[in-house]
C-alpha cells in the first residue's frame, strides 16, 4: 500500500444489509419503560413512529436487507471513500497508520442521510406524508430535508435556538430541499411555550426541540416523528459505514487496532464501530473509543439510568447514561454533541466493557481540526474534530511507544457550514468549558423518582 491515499469501492460493492448488534449481545439492552417502570410495547410508540421502523427497533435479527430504492439513493455518494491520512501521519511523525471514513461526501455533508433516507422511505411505505424532527447543528435537519425531498414527503424541523442563530446556511439548505425550519423553543407548541415562559432567552437544547417535534407529530395529520440518532434502528442504518470500512480495510490487508468516533447521540460512532464490536465479542482484539465534549460528558460523568429523551418527557424512558433530561448544555460549537443522553446500545456496550469513552475540551478539538485542515485539506465539522483529536492522541502515543498501530476513525462530516465556530477560534474568542459539579448535580436531580435499570 505504498502511496495509496484512498480506497474507493464500486457502486455494486455497497453493503446490501445492515448489521443489527442486538442479535449478538450477551445480555439484551433493558427495554424502554413508562414512568412506573413497566416495559412499553410497540403499540405505545405507534403514534410517533411507523410500525415498520418500530419492528426494526425491537428486532434481534442479525442482518436486515436494505431495500433497493434506499440503495439507489445512497449510491449518490456511497460507498464513501476510506482515506489514509498520510500527510497528517507525516506531520505527527508517527509510525501509526491513520485511516478515516469520509462521510462528508454526502449531499448534506455528513453521515446523517444514511438514516434520513431510510426513515423517509419506511414512513412513505407506511403511508405517512409528513415528518417532523429536531436538529442541533443543522446537519440532521438538512439530511432529513434532503431524504424527504427525494422520497416525496413534507418535512418540518425544530432547530435549537443557538444553532438557528449561529448557522444561517443550514436553514437555507433545509429550505432548498423544501423543508420548513423554525427556532426551538418556538411559540408553536405547548412544550415550546412553557419553556419560553420560564426562560425567554434560553439557547434551547436538543431535548427541548425533540419535545416540540414529537408534539407536532402526534397532533398532526398523517405525520410522524424522525429522530437523527439514539434509537436502535437509527444506529443500525449507520452500520453501512463500518461494513464498507471493513471491506476497504480487507482490500488493504489491514485491521484496526483502534476504532474512534465522536459521540453525540451515538449514531456515527456506532455506525463505524459496531461491525468491529461484533468481532470483539467473537474474541478479536480491537479497542473502540467514543469521544464526547468535556462540556457535555454523558459517557464519562453521567450515571446509567432510565431517563427521557426529551425535556417534556414525551418519549418513553430509555436505559442510558444521561446528564438529566433538563440539562441545557453550554453553548460549545459542536452542536451535534450537545445531547443529555446517549444511545441505549452505546450505553450498554460501554457498560459491558466492549468500548471505552473519553471526554475532550473544545480547544484541543479545534486545534486538531486545524492540524487536519493544514495537512489533509478537508475542514471537519466541530463534532468530527473530537474524533480527529483522539486519533491524534493515539498516533502520538504510538510514536512515544514506537509502535506501528492502525487507527481508524469516522470523519462524520465537513465543517463548511460551521465556519462561525472556526471564525471564533481564529479570532481567539473560544475557550474551554469544564462542566461545574453543581450544574451537573442540578440536572441529575430531574431524574429523581424515575425507575432504575437493573444492576450490571
Ligand atoms: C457531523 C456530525 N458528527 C457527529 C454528530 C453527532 O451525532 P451522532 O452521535 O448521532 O453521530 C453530528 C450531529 O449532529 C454531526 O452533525
Amino acid at each position: 500500500m505504498s502511496e495509496l491515499v484512498k480506497v474507493v469501492l464500486k457502486d455494486d460493492e455497497i453493503p446490501r444489509q445492515w448489521y443489527n448488534i442486538q442479535a449478538d449481545l450477551k445480555k439484551p439492552v433493558p427495554p424502554p419503560v413508562d414512568k412506573n417502570g413497566k416495559p412499553i410495547g410497540p403499540d405505545a410508540l405507534a403514534p410517533v413512529f411507523p410500525m415498520n421502523l418500530i419492528e426494526q427497533e425491537v428486532s434481534t435479527r442479525r442482518w436486515i436487507d436494505i431495500p433497493e430504492e434506499i440503495l439507489g439513493i445512497l449510491k449518490l455518494w456511497r460507498p464513501s471513500p476510506l482515506y489514509r491520512a498520510r500527510r497528517l501521519e507525516q506531520a505527527l511523525k508517527t509510525p501509526a497508520i491513520i485511516l478515516y471514513k469520509n462521510e462528508g461526501v454526502s449531499p448534506p455533508g455528513s453521515h446523517k442521510p444514511n438514516t434520513a433516507v431510510a426513515q423517509a422511505y419506511y414512513n412513505r411505505e407506511f403511508g405517512i406524508k409528513r415528518l417532523t424532527t429536531e436538529t442541533g447543528a443543522g446537519q440532521w435537519g438538512s439530511a432529513l430535508a434532503f431524504g424527504c425531498k427525494l422520497l416525496g414527503l413534507e418535512c418540518k424541523v425544530y432547530m435549537v435556538r443557538i444553532s438557528f442563530d449561529q448557522k444561517p446556511f443550514r436553514k437555507i439548505m433545509m429550505r432548498t430541499w423544501g423543508a420548513e425550519c423554525v427556532a426551538s423553543p418556538s411559540r408553536e407548541t405547548n412544550a415550546g411555550r412553557a419553556i419560553l415562559e420560564k426562560d425567554p432567552d434560553t439557547p434551547g437544547s436538543l431535548g427541548i426541540a425533540i419535545s416540540e417535534a414529537i408534539e407536532a407529530a402526534v397532533t398532526g395529520k398523517n405525520t410522524r416523528y424522525a429522530l437523527g440518532s439514539v434509537l436502535n434502528h437509527v444506529l443500525m442504518h449507520q452500520t453501512i459505514i463500518g461494513l464498507e470500512a471493513k471491506k476497504q480495510m480487507e482490500m488493504l490487508g489491514l485491521y484496526p487496532d483502534v476504532v474512534i468516533g465522536c459521540a453525540g447521540g451515538g449514531s456515527n460512532f456506532a455506525g463505524l464501530s459496531f461491525p468491529f464490536v461484533c468481532d470483539k465479542m467473537a474474541g478479536r482484539n480491537v479497542r473502540v473509543i467514543a469521544v464526547e465534549p468535556a462540556a457535555c460528558p454523558t459517557l464519562t460523568r453521567a450515571p446509567y439510568v432510565y431517563d427521557s429523551g426529551d425535556v417534556a418527557m414525551m418519549t418513553p424512558l430509555l436505559a442510558m447514561y444521561s446528564l438529566g433530561h433538563t440539562f441545557v448544555p453550554p453553548p460549545i460549537h459542536a452542536g451535534g454533541l450537545r445531547y443529555h443522553g446517549m444511545a441505549p446500545l452505546v450505553s450498554h456496550v460501554l457498560r459491558e466493557g466492549l468500548i471505552e469513552a473519553q471526554a475532550l475540551h473544545q480547544m484541543e478539538c479545534y486545534g486538531a481540526a486545524m492540524k487536519f485542515a493544514h495537512t489533509e485539506g478537508f475542514i471537519p465539522a466541530p463534532e468530527t474534530s473530537h474524533a480527529i483529536a483522539m486519533a491524534i492522541r493515539e498516533a502520538e502515543k504510538a510514536r512515544e511507544e514506537g509502535k506501528k498501530r492502525v487507527i481508524l476513525f469516522n470523519w462524520s462530516g465537513h465543517g463548511l457550514m460551521d465556519l462561525t465556530g472556526y471564525q471564533a477560534y481564529l479570532d481567539g474568542k473560544l475557550s474551554d468549558f469544564a462542566l461545574p459539579e453543581e450544574m451537573l448535580t442540578r440536572s441529575l436531580a430531574s431524574m429523581e423518582g424515575l425507575p432504575r435499570p437493573p444492576a450490571a
